[in-house]
């Protein structure tokens, strides 16, 4: 089943309009949220998110979060599902194709559920990654459809052997395709500050806390790619990648090659959130 506006609907009896203004102008927002043990994690937080991408694109939400919460659950209980993501989106809906907003359009909402298991050998040994130009454009704090600049930065990352392209912006970095970039150093933890420059990852945002709990250092600041090549440890955090340690950057070691001790201790709180 997947959910369509406010109803729970087989897939095969939905249909997009060739006119959707997210088919063609990407004009809407999305959220992806992992499910746990048939639960939705942090959802709260997902559709807090949600509903202030719809407000930076002046997008009216005509479901309120706790309906939609409500929603998704009886989603993932239909799906009777355990271990794996809901993808949420919203678009402005089918109007005659014009760049200005219809006058009379009405949002379509659709989300549907995925099984995917956890990460584990990611988790486990690390990813390489390799540094690619952000040519996104300044509002990356919006969770839109439009995703190019992170499809293109991905697939060449992809193609190089990498499991993620770290972005960087005149000179500094400011997040990963579809993660947040975290550098260890001398035992301070390094991360981009949440503004129009980066997605605000919940994850990020959980592993902010979990440091803080931990008596971890935080420094919410620019770094440059050097820092980044020089870093004690780097990992990258996101719904689907969690904690992942960061071994190589532009093919080179990171530390010793292995996910290092901060790494490893924030793995563990993030752990201690699913349990
Ligand atoms: N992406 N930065 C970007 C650009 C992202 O696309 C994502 C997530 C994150 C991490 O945010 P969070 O911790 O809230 O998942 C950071 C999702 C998973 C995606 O597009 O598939």
């Amino acid at each position: 089943m997947i959910l369509w506006n406010d109803r729970l609907i087989p897939r095969s009896e939905a249909s997009v309009d060739i006119e959707d203004r997210g088919y063609q102008f990407g004009d809407g927002i999305y959220e992806v949220i992992r499910v746990y043990g048939g639960k939705p994690f942090y959802l709260a937080e997902h559709l807090e998110r949600l509903e202030k991408s719809a407000r930076a694109i002046r997008l009216p939400l005509p479901w309120d979060s706790g309906l939609l919460a409500e929603k998704l659950n009886q989603l993932v209980e239909a799906n009777r599902l355990v271990e794996g993501t809901i993808y949420l989106q919203v678009t402005r809906g089918p109007a005659p194709r014009n760049h200005a907003f219809p006058e009379k359009a009405e949002p379509v909402l659709v989300a549907y559920t995925t099984e995917v298991p956890r990460p584990e050998a990611m988790l486990k040994e690390g990813i390489r990654t390799c540094t690619h130009k952000d040519i996104r454009w300044l509002r990356c704090d919006i969770k839109s459809l439009n995703l190019l600049g992170a499809v293109l930065a991905k697939q060449e990352a992809v193609e190089k052997g990498c499991k993620e392209a770290i972005l960087v912006r005149d000179g500094t970095v400011t997040e990963g395709s579809s993660s947040n970039v975290f550098i260890v150093r001398e035992g301070t933890l390094y991360t981009h500050p949440a503004d129009n420059l980066i997605l605000h990852g919940i994850t990020r945002a959980i592993v902010l806390k979990c440091a803080g709990e931990a008596g971890i250092p935080v420094k919410e600041e620019a770094f440059s790619v050097d820092a980044l090549h020089d870093a004690d440890e780097v990992f990258i955090t996101g719904t689907m990648v969690e904690v992942c340690p960061v071994t190589h950057v532009d093919d080179r070691k990171i530390g010793s090659g292995v996910p290092g001790p901060v790494t490893r201790r924030l793995q563990q709180a993030f752990d201690e959130q699913i349990a």
